[in-house]
């Protein structure tokens, strides 16, 4: 089945250098006759994808490849954004891959707009969550672009690998590694994900050579690795009193985590789109750095601040997984969370080893934990006969419970 192609005179692809973003490109060029751009994101996900990108997207036949470097504003806009708002979908994944979508489409569509491109495109399949980010996006900063999304197009036949690795010779585009991946993967600083292969059946554990950011846990070191990580205002600054860029710092902890098997998770998760899928992600600096900005809002935040904060994560979650990342709600829920935030200073030393960070100690200039009230020695503050009356109203419903006709 073929469709009619609307007219375009030039797109944007987010081109990974990676196979199906390899095809995707001539056959963009075949079907739309018209100049492609590769455009590709430094996300921190480092040279075995990045290194020679330039010449494999001008052998696909790319007009023009441009890579832009947005490591540091991934960390310190997006990444840190997360960490602020305690952010976990479902609990357990610290959301690497959706944090990155609207990052890449944002750049995307800066890029056809300095371009003068009048599409942009992508090559998400039709089942996963990424080309909802994606396109999103899109919508929210390039209403008038038009949105190129060949995996949906039913005349588009390069879905499988064979068909793509066909299509890529008969055009002379090197395919690389023309060994099967095991599984389907997602890196950059914050994490990567791992799907596929042996791990859509639910009853097998993940392969010990799955991990790549990451030792496996039975590799660990017997040696607790310890590191001080200082926040100013929700934000981490420092390591060991060394003050660094946010992708720095990430990466530097993603070291020391992932020697220590720090962060690894195994989840099956909702797709927005309905499906169940079966995830592991290693996401070792982000655990260590939940963990200390876990420790720290501790004792900086009163009760009620808190407490309502755990539920505004649970929203900011879903928005960023659902890629509704340019919503104003999710901006106004970050207007929240900075104020927040604003005594979140202070320094947190943490433990690692075999697998776990764990809070070692908490300093911090704005600390509402009170040795004195905290403790069985009585103070003058706190005058127990006043929890007697206390108590007794509190509790008035229990006894009319237990009770009824009094
Ligand atoms: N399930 C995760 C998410 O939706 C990871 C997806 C991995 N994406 C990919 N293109 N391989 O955020």
């Amino acid at each position: 089945m073929t469709t009619k192609p609307q007219k375009v005179k030039k797109i944007v692809l987010a081109y990974s250098g990676g196979l199906d973003t390899s095809v995707i490109l001539p056959w963009l060029k075949d079907k739309y006759g018209c100049e492609v751009i590769a455009f590709a994101a430094d996300l921190g996900q480092g040279a075995d994808e990045l290194d020679g990108i330039k010449q494999k997207a001008r052998a696909s036949g790319a007009n023009k490849c441009i890579v832009a470097d947005l490591r540091k504003q991934f960390a310190e806009n997006h990444c840190f954004k997360l960490l602020a708002a305690s952010a976990l979908y479902e609990g357990v994944y610290m959301l690497g891959t959706a944090i990155a979508r609207p990052l890449i489409a944002k750049a995307q569509v800066e890029c056809a707009k300095a371009e003068n491109a009048d599409a942009v495109a992508h090559g998400c399949t039709g089942k996963g969550n990424d080309q909802v980010r994606f396109e999103l996006t899109y919508m929210a900063l390039a209403p008038k672009l038009k949105i190129i999304s060949p995996w949906k197009d039913p005349s588009f036949e390069l879905t499988s690998r064979q068909a793509a690795v066909r299509y890529a010779k008969k055009r002379g585009i090197p395919v690389a590694q023309t060994k099967k991946k095991i599984y389907s993967r997602d890196r950059n600083l914050w994490h990567i994900s791992h799907e596929g292969g042996d791990l859509e059946n639910i009853a097998n554990e993940p392969a010990s050579s799955l991990w790549v950011m990451s030792v496996p846990l039975s590799a660990a070191p017997n040696k607790p690795g310890y590191v001080q990580i200082d926040f100013k205002s929700g934000v981490p600054v420092a390591l060991d009193g060394v003050r660094l860029g946010g992708h720095e710092l990430i990466a530097r902890l993603n070291a020391l985590g992932g020697k220590h098997a720090i962060g690894q998770v195994d989840l099956v998760e909702n797709r927005l789109v309905g499906i169940k899928c079966r995830e592991v992600y290693e996401t070792p600096g982000g655990t260590i750095l939940f963990e200390a900005h876990r420790a720290l809002e501790s004792v900086t935040l009163d009760r009620e601040t808190l407490h309502y904060k755990q539920q505004v994560a649970l929203k900011y979650a879903e928005m960023v997984y659902y890629g509704q990342w340019y919503c104003p709600l999710r901006e106004a829920l970050d207007a929240f969370i900075a104020k927040t935030q604003q005594k979140v200073t202070g320094s947190v030393r943490i433990k690692c080893f075999k697998g776990r960070a764990a809070t070692a100690a908490i300093d911090s200039p704005n600390s509402l934990y009170s040795p004195a009230l905290a403790s069985f020695t009585m103070g003058d503050e706190y005058t127990p006969s006043d929890a007697t009356g206390f108590i007794r109203l509190f509790g008035l419903q229990m006894k009319g419970r237990g009770n009824p006709r009094g």
